[in-house]
């Protein structure tokens, strides 16, 4: 057996403690994973307001009561406190700042709906403190595991201000690109965070990106490796601006040192047959709940339970990533047809309003909630017959895995992790479990729900699709394994 590894697992947000969307799943699912694989992991990541020290049990930790960050020169002062991801055994460390974190918000204020604007100095601090972290703990991992561009600065930072000190000499770092589009981005003005004169910012800098500060950039160019949540999204993030956004030229460049690595379903909490957020549990063996989990759910959204009427659930980021351009393209198409649906998500103003007006002209047939609410995502999955996801691009997505565990099933745009994971079915692709489209067009979009519920009212037919999907493993138990791999390939 290989020796065991000890891994710093740096995230700006975990489930269940801070979550905005896939990357606080993986976070929590994948460090318990390797936990149960006898590594020894600990995350860190930040102490936001919202987060419940009583609920969690958040502990003072005597060594990292105040410890002092430089931030670009500055010194601040963090707070760190200790406890333990819920049913596990995962250290998890908390960075807690009064001027940086204590705010209801995140990444953005939900008074202004703008980014906070010192976005990096708080993500640079918190950078920082990961590392010092460290230092007053005297634990020296292997691996420091970075996800996106607010821990982008680690790799960058043990290798420009940590060099002389012999503490990380045997530290390797990987950062996980979740999502190319989010790069943390800023003006010169971030520069003294990142210990950058302005001599020295020529197009040469590793941060510089169009005259602005790129925290993604500087870590893509300086982590030892670099891996995105599915094998087609890290071809498509080198191929074009369309998917790179700007950073393809970069990632090509650092091709060789670039895996795609597709997550998984944490089945702790994403399994139909032991979901405690679902009036009643079933299997793939046994699908007869599935029904009373579509009767709870239409009944809950105020709309009339029709057994032979399909539901289309949708649990996303109401964004143009997701698809919602073609989406609202075709809502009147959609809701002429015979069809209920469910929809979950917040987002961009402009989709919000497109939904709300269509629920006053379709009561009977759309229902949207505009909020984040975790037991009613399980419902959605539990309830509806179909699950809409046309994303414009997808570096992995979590959802389309839950709804395929959850017998609900996916139609989507083949891209990024979508086209890793769903199989389109159709007559001539009869091993096929969910519906999908090539070209990115409303058309398109349209066409594949119509088709979709042509082979719905064929029960046969469905049935089989279901429980093919159902019967499909995306136990993060094999993905973990593949992030092991790439961590002893840093380490010797
Ligand atoms: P992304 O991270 O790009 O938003 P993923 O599919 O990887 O997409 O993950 C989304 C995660 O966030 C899933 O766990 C999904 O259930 C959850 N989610 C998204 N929107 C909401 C919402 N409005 N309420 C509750 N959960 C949501
Ligand atoms: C990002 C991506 C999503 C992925 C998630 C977790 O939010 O948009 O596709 O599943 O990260 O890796």
């Amino acid at each position: 057996m290989q020796q065991p590894l000890k891994i710093l697992f740096v995230s700006s947000e975990v489930a269940p403690f801070a979550k905005t969307g896939g990357l606080a799943d993986v976070s929590a699912a994948l460090p318990k994973v390797l936990k149960d694989m006898d590594h020894d992991v600990r995350i860190v990541m930040p102490k936001y307001g919202s987060i419940n020290e009583r609920r969690y049990t958040l502990r003072e930790v005597i060594r990292l009561k105040e410890i002092s960050v430089s931030v670009g020169g500055k010194v601040v002062h963090a707070n760190v406190k200790s406890s333990f991801l819920p049913d596990s055994k995962v250290q998890a460390y908390f960075v807690g700042s009064n001027e940086y974190f204590n705010r209801p918000g995140f990444y953005v204020d939900p008074e202004t709906n703008q980014d906070y604007p010192d976005n990096a100095e708080r993500f640079s601090f918190f950078s920082r403190s990961a590392l010092e972290i460290l230092k007053k703990l005297h634990w020296q991992p292997d691996i420091i595991h970075c996800n996106d561009w607010q821990t982008a600065l680690i790799p960058y930072f043990i290798k420009k201000l940590y060099k002389e000190n012999s503490f990380f000499v045997g530290t390797k770092t990987l950062l996980t690109i979740h999502n190319v589009a989010f790069q943390g981005i800023f003006d010169q003005k971030a520069l003294p965070l990142v210990y950058v004169t302005k001599d020295e910012f020529t197009s040469n800098c590793a941060f510089h990106f169009w005259g602005k500060v790129n925290f993604l950039k500087a870590g893509i160019l300086y982590a030892d490796l670099l891996n995105t949540v599915s094998k087609t999204y890290a071809k498509e993030i080198q191929s074009c601006d369309e998917f790179g956004f700007g950073l393809q030229t970069v990632i090509k460049k650092r091709s060789r040192y670039l895996f795609g690595i597709l997550n998984g379903i944490d089945d702790q909490h994403w399994d139909p047959e032991t979901d405690k957020f679902i009036p009643v549990q079933y299997s793939k063996s046994d699908l007869s709940g599935k029904m009373d989990n579509k009767r709870a759910l239409v009944e809950s959204q105020g709309l009339v339970f029709q057994p032979e009427v399909p539901v289309i659930g949708m649990v996303s980021r109401l964004t143009d990533q997701k698809g919602l351009d073609i989406v609202s393209k075709v809502l009147d198409d959609i809701l002429n047809l015979d069809v209920q649906m469910v929809v979950l998500g917040v987002g961009e103003k402009k989709y919000h309003e497109r939904l709300q007006k269509a629920t006053t002209k379709y009561p009977k047939k759309l229902a949207v909630n505009f909020c984040f609410d975790n037991e009613l995502a399980h419902l959605i999955e539990a309830g509806a017959d179909m699950f809409l996801m046309p994303s414009h691009y997808e570096p992995c997505g979590l959802t389309q895995l839950y709804s395929l565990k959850y017998g609900t099933i996916p139609i989507v745009f083949s891209t990024g992790g979508l086209a890793d994971t769903i199989k389109h079915f159709s007559p001539d692709t009869p091993r096929g479990y969910g519906f999908v489209f090539n070209e990115y067009t409303a058309e398109n979009l349209i066409k594949t729900i119509e088709s979709a519920i042509d082979v719905f009212q064929d029960k046969e037919t469905w049935k089989k699709i279901m429980n093919r999907a159902m019967k499909l493993d995306f136990s993060w138990h094999k993905a973990a394994e593949k992030y092991v791999d790439l961590y002893y390939r840093l380490k010797t």
